[in-house]
């Protein structure tokens, strides 16, 4: 029954969320008064132009970051009742996290780079390789297992950084720009990898320029000033 009752909880749920940077006496809004419900199983793009709030909208949804107004429950959890020990262990359980540069370890294997959230989290040293190979080879890249960040193609790196922020089998995964820096070619094999992550019953927020890797969600929220300015069903996506 707790199944059942779980799967109608939003996996994120902001209600007039704000976020306010202090600068020099006065502050910046990043963010006023975001509202938004996102289901288990859902894959919803995010748009908008430049310093819209894209980034610290995902800062929120991803505790790297409080809001300053407003409430976000994730998982149905209030996270301002959390402190900031249980909101880390919160986020290495429930969330992970895929760049546009990537943010590889220069000095560890690509194996040793995908382990790296496990040394946070509560699953038990001995299966740390084979969780970190599985994910390895969920993203197709097992054979570069041994290999350094700098002598992986963009792809390789991006497909890299998407086995390590699923190594922990987030419920939730939030990608900024995750084909930003990569070819149009590549970044269509790396969309294709994203929006295949629902099927496993992953929830995916991708934060992207891209028309067209926003046209592969049925959802899209646009942002401007810090607002979500529409939110939209979009036929044809998954
Ligand atoms: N850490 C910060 N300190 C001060 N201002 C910030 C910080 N992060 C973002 N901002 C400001 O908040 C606004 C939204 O930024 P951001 O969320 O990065 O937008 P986007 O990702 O859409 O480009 C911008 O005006 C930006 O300058
Ligand atoms: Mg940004």
């Amino acid at each position: 029954m707790r199944g059942d009752a779980d799967a109608a909880v939003p996996v994120a749920r902001l209600r007039g969320v704000g976020k306010e940077y202090p600068r020099g006496a006065t502050s910046v809004r990043a963010l006023s008064d975001v509202t938004l419900d996102v289901a288990p199983g859902e894959l919803l793009a995010v748009m908008g132009a430049s310093g819209s709030g894209k980034s610290t909208l995902l800062a929120i949804l991803g505790c790297l970051d409080r809001p300053t107004a407003g409430e976000y429950r994730l998982g149905g959890e209030p996270v301002a009742a959390l402190d900031d020990r249980a909101l880390s262990r919160l986020r290495n359980r429930t969330i992970g996290f895929v760049f546009q540069s990537f943010h590889l370890i220069p000095e560890l294997t690509v194996l040793e780079n995908v382990e790296t959230p496990l040394l946070y989290g509560d699953v038990p040293q001995p299966s740390w390789r084979a969780r970190a190979s599985r994910s390895l080879e969920r993203v197709g890249i097992a054979h570069r297992a041994d290999h350094r960040p700098a002598e992986l193609s963009g792809g390789e790196a991006q497909r890299a950084a998407i086995a390590r922020a699923l190594v922990t089998e987030p419920r939730l995964l939030l990608a900024d720009e995750p084909t930003g820096n990569l070819d149009s070619a590549t970044g269509e094999e790396i969309a294709d990898l994203l929006t295949s992550l629902p099927e496993e019953g992953r929830t995916v927020i991708l934060v992207t320029h891209n028309e067209a890797l926003a046209a592969r969600a049925r959802r899209l929220v646009r942002l401007k000033d810090g607002r979500i300015v529409s939110d939209t069903s979009v036929a044809g996506g998954r």
